[in-house]
């Protein structure tokens, strides 16, 4: 395991109370994870696209143990909330190893997204992934001990164990997570930053329909727990790594085309995944049938590059370059808009990853 990974051997002074914060976005996969085992270890790898606007912020408060509250305590929106504090003390607890200096205090986590709660985004990736940043920051404000490059892999690490899917959130543009045979320096215990890509991706808007905001009827853990009997579980992973491996090849060449194959494959596939599973269920609504058909359809009509993404639910994200992006707002305030619930949609794009605040 990399030096950097594991704790300092270096001992600690006494610690005086302290603030540290970060803003962290969402990220939409284009090659999807689903499937894992072990400690957090996707059974394939994934890619995805770095989102800017729907972020967490997650303020940090600590301070020397000793004051006989809880030692890790989490508010969300000024609140203690406390289903998600389980999870996040879950969550510290299976890293400690990492921080053994966390022993020696109390943390205070203050989290709010600049998404509403209600508007059906995962917001896992950009909760867990601004927690983790927050402990890899009070880790170098105290030991001093990484470069830039080793905090975000650190950060991402500690993600990983939280959500997967949050371990791709600490980079900019486009982040790949698992180890894969075509992208360098791949590796399944963390996501590194795929550098290299066309300045198209880099202008790719992304608006999430909002079909439903109603929270799932089935977790994504349940659905990755459902592969482990999967049927089609090793061509899956087979195509997934397939799909991976060219899709890093063809941010390089800017191939817009074989993008939006490789993004609508990829949705397709894991929400046939779920129907096919044992039990079998779908998170498909039939509105979310009607605006992939819809975009299908535009893009047939127009030869224009817009393409969908679905994560594990309803909401289709609407994948399109900024230089067509007055004919696909009017697409989507007509054809679109209208099926969406309450007439919601996110605006987000290609977003330059988290922010340390002060
Ligand atoms: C369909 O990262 O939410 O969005 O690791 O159990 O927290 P856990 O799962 P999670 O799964 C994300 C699944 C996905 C695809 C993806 O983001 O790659």
């Amino acid at each position: 395991m990399n030096e950097f990974l594991i704790p300092s051997s270096q001992p600690l002074g006494p610690v005086k109370a302290g603030h540290l914060a970060w803003r962290s976005p969402s990220n939409i996969a284009i090659v999807k994870y689903w499937g894992k085992f072990g400690r957090q270890i996707p059974a394939n790898p994934s890619l995805s696209m770095t989102l800017e606007d729907s972020f967490t912020e997650t303020h940090l408060f600590y301070k020397p143990a000793g004051s006989g509250e809880d030692p890790i305590r989490y508010f969300f929106n000024n609140e203690r909330s406390p289903s998600f504090e389980d999870r996040v003390v879950h969550f510290i607890e299976g890293v400690r190893e990492y921080f053994p200096f966390i022993e020696k205090l109390e943390l205070e986590f203050h989290s709010k997204n600049s998404f509403p709660h209600s508007a059906g985004l995962a917001s896992s990736a950009s909760s867990m992934s601004s927690i983790a940043l927050c402990l890899v920051s009070l880790e170098q404000d105290l030991y001093k001990r990484f470069s830039d490059k080793q905090f975000f892999l650190k950060a991402s690490f500690i993600a990983r164990m939280a959500s997967g899917s949050a371990c791709r959130s600490v980079y900019p543009c486009f982040a790949a997570w698992g180890r894969s045979d075509g992208i360098p320096d791949s590796t399944d215990a963390y996501a590194i930053a795929c550098e290299r890509f066309d300045p198209v991706f880099a202008t790719f808007h992304d608006d999430i329909v909002i079909v439903s905001s109603d929270e799932k009827a089935i977790s994504s853990s349940s659905g990755h727990a459902l592969m482990n009997e999967h049927p089609f579980a090793e061509s899956r992973y087979a195509q997934a790594k397939a799909n991976a491996r060219e899709l890093f090849q063809v941010l390089k060449n800017g191939d817009l085309k074989r993008f939006g194959e490789i993004a609508e494959t990829e949705a397709m596939t894991i929400h046939a995944l779920m129907m096919s599973s044992s039990p079998g269920y779908t998170l498909l609504l039939p509105n979310t049938l009607s605006i992939l058909h819809k975009v299908r359809v535009f893009r047939k009509e127009t030869g224009l590059p817009v393409y969908f993404s679905l994560d594990a639910g309803p909401n289709p994200h609407i994948l399109y370059p900024a230089h067509i992006k007055d004919s696909v707002s009017a697409f989507i305030r007509t054809d679109i808009q209208p099926l969406a619930e309450n007439g919601v949609i996110i605006h987000d794009h290609c977003g330059m990853g988290p922010v340390q605040l002060q």
